[in-house]
């Protein structure tokens, strides 16, 4: 790899720190919207607002679960964005124990920083050191950024998720998100 492996100037990664948890939580409930696919109709309030009470153990899971982990990465101190990862994965065909990245999200002010690369850089090597052979994470496909950082960096495309919706006659299409949605807007940044 080239330009992915070029180590950045500024930024550092390290573990989070416990008065850092309530911008990672707010940056989290801010980004779940990203996630969300194409194909759905579920409101983005009603998805941040079921993230907002999913995050808000995040600092029990911090202080208990020594498997996960949150990394920041940080310019000067200023966190630019938080990856989230389990070192005690199992992928469901092998059995094998694998890191997950169960979240990932970057500052709006900061894409394109290259912090989300020094971010999983380090996530991998954390794995490591554990033992790991293998990082991996799921992405929504209409999700463009993390797809296509992800693919520079080396990563390949293991498994598809099919949808189809459910009706009394059997298979229907599935619907799509509506564009009077609130998190419509903020949605097109994943579109782009
Ligand atoms: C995902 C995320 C961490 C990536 O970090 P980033 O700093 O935005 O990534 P980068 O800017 O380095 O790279 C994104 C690339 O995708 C490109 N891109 C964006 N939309 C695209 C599209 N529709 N098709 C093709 N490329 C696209 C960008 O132009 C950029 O490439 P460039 O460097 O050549 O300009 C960040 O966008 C983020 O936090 N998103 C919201 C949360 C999220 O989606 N998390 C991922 C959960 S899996």
């Amino acid at each position: 790899m080239s330009l992915t492996d070029a180590p950045s100037r500024r930024i550092e990664v390290r573990e989070v720190r416990p008065e850092e948890l309530p911008w990672v939580r707010e940056l989290a409930v801010r980004s779940v919207i990203h996630g969300i696919p194409g194909s759905r109709d579920i409101p983005a309030t009603e998805v941040q607002r079921r993230a907002r009470q999913a995050f808000g153990d995040l600092e029990d899971a911090f202080r208990t679960d020594p498997g996960f982990r949150i990394l920041v990465a940080v310019d000067l101190d200023r966190p630019l964005g938080y990856l989230m990862l389990d070192l005690a994965h199992r992928e469901a065909s092998t059995g094998e124990t694998q890191a997950l990245i169960r979240d990932l999200a970057v500052e709006p002010a900061a894409w394109g920083s290259q912090a989300v690369h020094a971010l999983v850089r380090q996530a991998a090597r954390l794995a490591h050191q554990h033992g790991l052979r293998y990082l991996v994470g799921e992405v929504t496909a209409a999700n463009r950024r993390p797809l296509v950082v992800a693919q520079r960096l080396g990563f390949v495309i293991e498994r598809h998720q099919i949808a189809v919706q459910c009706g009394p006659e059997g298979l229907l299409p599935m619907p799509e998100r509506p564009s009077e949605d609130h998190g419509a807007s903020s949605l097109e940044n994943c579109h782009e």
